[in-house]
């Protein structure tokens, strides 16, 4: 594409694009990066310029940006069956490939499998999953969710309501009411004083028990909760932290809904974070690295207990009235199986759990650096605390823009990272090298310093 093409590009996008989680006025000032290709974990804009896309796109590229047997099964798939819906006790080849291989697969034991076309739907599919299973079972007025501060779940009104960051709920009168927000699990930021890990678990642990008796336990329906915490900075839970939740869960008999949408297939070391951390769920919900990004497609996969009563209770009223057209699509469907079946060949996980040493000692590696004060992360998903001093581990006021500030030096030192507020988050396609994971570091550690020299100057 030559130069005067890109430009045009870039005023063209202004124009006619309307960009999600962007601000709107300044990105017509400024105009989009426009990507024009890739090659391996890199991604290449419109001026040429290479970056290491040290997140994988959106946690979700696990394969990278191309891959020719994904190709032609697309175009097989499509030229044999472009489309089918699944409603209606409809279906086909598949949709039922995928569908048996995900139980297969399950990291507990799971009955069905209820095909999406996103995390979002997925979990607001999966609430809804919840409310019908309280409603068959005689007790409709178990309708709370219970999430926790720091977990994304997604941007429908109900996955956004789930979500327990304020700032997605403002201007748009959200969150809906029932969905409750219980507390963040930094412990590196919220331990008291000599507090163990385990005993800050405990506290929160004590904590969402407090709230389920505050809110009344025959009202709460289930509890919600992502492995690792994405969008709180790709956070790995404390120790002993999901033994102590689900046991207050069993105690009150909630359902326990595990989000695997970023932690699925292999990210963690496992194939799903419900293995690292030794979880039971109810439901799970998974999308991204089902098809690694390259169609939209997530699915909810459904235990026995629930699927039971579902079945009765879709038997009562005469269906289960719920479904999206394109859920199930056969080409999506296919090219995850494909997928799958390279993760298998590949040994995603053994690949993964062998990259995690020189991950992890990358980013131990960046705890000298003076704006981070801590690391942490487990299999290739993982983050830094950025803080404004290290003894106190004070963080930056507002009015200092840091994330802006490393966001711009990475860009010029040739990597994305995704800055959350606080922490630097990282989830690299998982056909990274280890000289890649060690580009990273010396990447961010670039950019670090540029941010640092920046503030010292206008200090
Ligand atoms: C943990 C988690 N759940 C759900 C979602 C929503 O998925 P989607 O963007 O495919 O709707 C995301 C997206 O990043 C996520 O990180």
């Amino acid at each position: 594409m030559n130069q005067q093409a890109n430009v045009t590009y870039r005023e063209r996008d202004k124009a006619a694009v309307l960009h999600p989680q962007t601000n709107l006025l300044k990105h017509l000032q400024t105009g989009p990066t426009v990507i024009t290709g890739a090659d391996g974990v890199f991604v290449l804009d419109d001026s040429g310029k290479r970056y290491l896309d040290s997140g994988a796109g959106l946690w979700c590229s696990s394969l990278g940006y191309h891959n020719e047997r994904v190709a032609r099964v697309a175009y097989k798939a499509l030229q044999e069956l472009a489309y089918v819906p699944i409603f209606r006790g409809q279906s086909h080849g598949p949709a039922i490939d995928l569908s048996e291989k995900l139980l297969k697969i399950a990291p507990v034991p799971m009955s069905k499998v209820l095909l999406q076309c996103s995390g979002s739907e997925g979990n607001d599919s999966a609430v809804k999953i919840v409310w019908y299973y309280w409603h068959g079972m005689g007790k409709p007025q178990r309708r709370k969710i219970i999430t926790r501060a720091g977990s994304y779940h997604g941007s429908t009104c109900v996955a956004i309501s789930m979500t327990g960051n304020a700032s997605y709920h403002k201007s748009f009168g959200l969150p809906f009411p029932g969905f409750i927000h219980t507390d963040g699990l930094n412990y590196y930021r919220s331990a008291r004083p000599s507090e163990t890990e385990e005993q800050f678990s405990q506290r929160l642990a004590d904590s969402l028990e407090a709230t389920i008796i505050r809110e009344g336990p025959e009202t709460i329906a289930a509890f919600w909760a992502d492995p690792v915490q994405g969008n709180a900075g790709a956070l790995p839970p404390p120790r002993g932290y999901f033994e102590k939740v689900q046991a207050v869960l069993r105690k009150y008999d909630i359902l326990f809904v595990v989000d695997e949408v970023i932690c699925g297939f292999g990210r963690t070391g496992e194939m799903w974070g419900s293995q690292t951390y030794d979880l039971r769920p109810d439901l799970l919900v998974c999308a991204k690295g089902l098809s690694a990004a390259m169609l939209p497609i997530s699915a909810v996969l459904i235990s026995e207990k629930i699927f039971k009563v579902m079945m009765e209770e879709s038997n009562r009223i005469g269906a289960f009235v719920h479904g999206f057209t394109y859920a199930g699509h056969p080409v999506a469907s296919a090219v995850a199986l494909e997928v799958l079946k390279i993760y298998d060949e590949m040994d995603i996980v053994g690949r993964v759990k062998s990259l995690e040493p020189a991950f992890l000692d990358m980013l131990k590696s960046l705890t000298g650096h003076p704006l981070v004060g801590d690391a942490s992360g487990v299999g290739l998903i993982g983050g830094l605390e950025i803080v404004a001093d290290k003894a106190t581990r004070k963080s930056f006021g507002p009015e200092i823009r840091i994330s802006e500030l490393i966001e711009k030096h990475a860009r010029k030192a040739g990597i994305l990272l995704r800055i959350t507020p606080g922490r630097i988050a990282y989830s690299p396609p998982l056909i990274i090298s280890e000289a890649e994971i060690a580009e990273i570091g010396r990447l961010t550690r670039i950019a670090l310093d540029g941010a640092l020299q920046e503030l010292k100057a206008s200090a």
